[in-house]
């Protein structure tokens, strides 16, 4: 069973979804397709009412709607870096030749607001301020509402935020936090199996990037916005994982994916059951890795809800991954510099509480061996 920080679990009812028949893209099925999605995405990005802002899907993983985000946005870059996802985000900046700056913080931290705002006072104005809201590589979960704050005080710089481990896993408040364009792949807390993505767009940004050279065809993000809102995929979609993310979305709103008896109206309260989930599953491994004398790498406050990145201390991580791996329990080794240093719980998508005391009493009789095997 699948713990690692994505891809996840994904549930036999979207499985078989997701092994429907391939459609026409260009026939009236696709179009429904497509208006099944739109009722539910504005939950998943937490949309103020009466937004104006534009939903779409693209046949890509998130890595291109990360490339296409800096496509609709003028040359002038600052990219916060804090793990290796925020670090991908810097370089396609540089790759794309923009005129980049990275703002460096420490793995395991998120930017503080003080820092954001003298950086921008000083170096500033920026066209576009790039953000990964939950860094997968670290699990850290970067507070938005703060920066949102600093962002509207120094003017105008489109705010390009990573929600790909987050959607779905906990609120993303897109009006509410003064985004720009948000994007995720469905193979996160959407619990799906991955290969296509979905993004949001301010108007603000539609508008910048409507007036700029995009020069992409494929990751152009106004050809993939407007090209959702016409129900017209600018090229052939990956239907099945469409079948897929429509039914998903529809039993989240449902309050389908929630513990039985759990009491949530459809909706926003559904979606509101589903983030809480989360959060009691960090808080649940949190107290588990300090029942064992661990703690975890991101600062408390930092604490992703979706990953737990656990310092490992003197355990051997690969004995860790590798005994779990002998229960049918697959989690991640730390990532890049990190790896043999942490190891990472993916507790998101639909995974439930019930599961994870399964898995964590399968890792107690996994410490308990590997400890008396001694430190490294
Ligand atoms: C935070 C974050 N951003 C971007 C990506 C890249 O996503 P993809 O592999 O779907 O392109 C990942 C993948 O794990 C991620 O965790």
């Amino acid at each position: 069973m699948l713990w690692i920080p994505g891809p996840t679990e994904v549930r036999p009812e979207l499985l078989a979804e997701c092994a429907r028949a391939a459609i026409g893209h260009r026939s009236p099925q696709m179009r429904e397709l497509i208006e099944r999605l739109d009722p539910h995405l504005p939950w998943a990005f937490g949309l103020s009412a009466g937004s104006d802002a534009h939903v779409g899907v693209h046949s890509t993983s998130a890595s291109g709607l990360m490339e296409a985000s800096l496509r609709g946005v003028g040359p002038r870059v600052l990219s916060v870096v804090n793990g290796a996802f925020s670090r991908r985000f810097f370089q396609m900046a540089e790759l794309l030749g923009k005129d980049v700056e990275r703002l460096d913080v420490a793995w395991g931290a998120g930017v503080e607001p003080a820092e954001l705002a003298e950086r921008l006072e000083r170096d500033g104005p920026f066209d576009a301020v790039t953000l990964v809201a939950n860094e997968t590589s670290t699990g850290v979960r970067t507070p938005l509402a703060p920066l949102a704050n600093v962002l509207r005080e120094h003017g105008r710089a489109m705010f390009l935020v990573d929600v790909v481990s987050l959607i779905a896993g906990a609120p993303v408040d897109f009006d509410a936090h003064g985004i720009d364009f948000a994007f995720a792949g469905v193979q996160k807390a959407l619990a799906l199996p991955p290969g296509i993505a979905v993004c949001c767009a301010s108007d603000r940004y539609m508008a910048g990037a409507r007036a700029l050279e995009r020069g992409s065809w494929a990751l152009d993000p106004v050809r993939i916005l407007e090209g959702h809102a016409a129900r017209k995929t600018p090229a052939t979609p990956c239907t099945p994982l469409y079948y897929g993310l429509a039914r998903q979305l529809e039993d989240i709103s449902a309050g389908v994916t929630l513990a039985p008896g759990t009491d949530a109206a459809p909706g926003a309260a559904a979606w509101g059951a589903r983030f809480a989930r989360h959060e009691r599953m960090q808080a649940r491994t949190a107290s588990w890795a300090s029942g064992h004398g661990l703690e975890l790498f991101p600062a408390p406050r930092f604490a992703s809800p979706t990953v737990s990145c656990v310092n490992a201390g003197s355990l051997d991580v690969g004995a860790v991954v590798s005994g779990l791996a002998a229960h049918g329990f697959s989690i991640s080794n730390g990532y890049g510099d990190l790896k043999g240093k942490t190891f990472r719980i993916g507790h998101m998508g639909d995974h439930t509480e019930k599961g994870l005391e399964e898995l964590l009493a399968a890792a107690d009789e996994v410490l308990e061996v590997v400890s008396v095997a001694g430190p490294r």
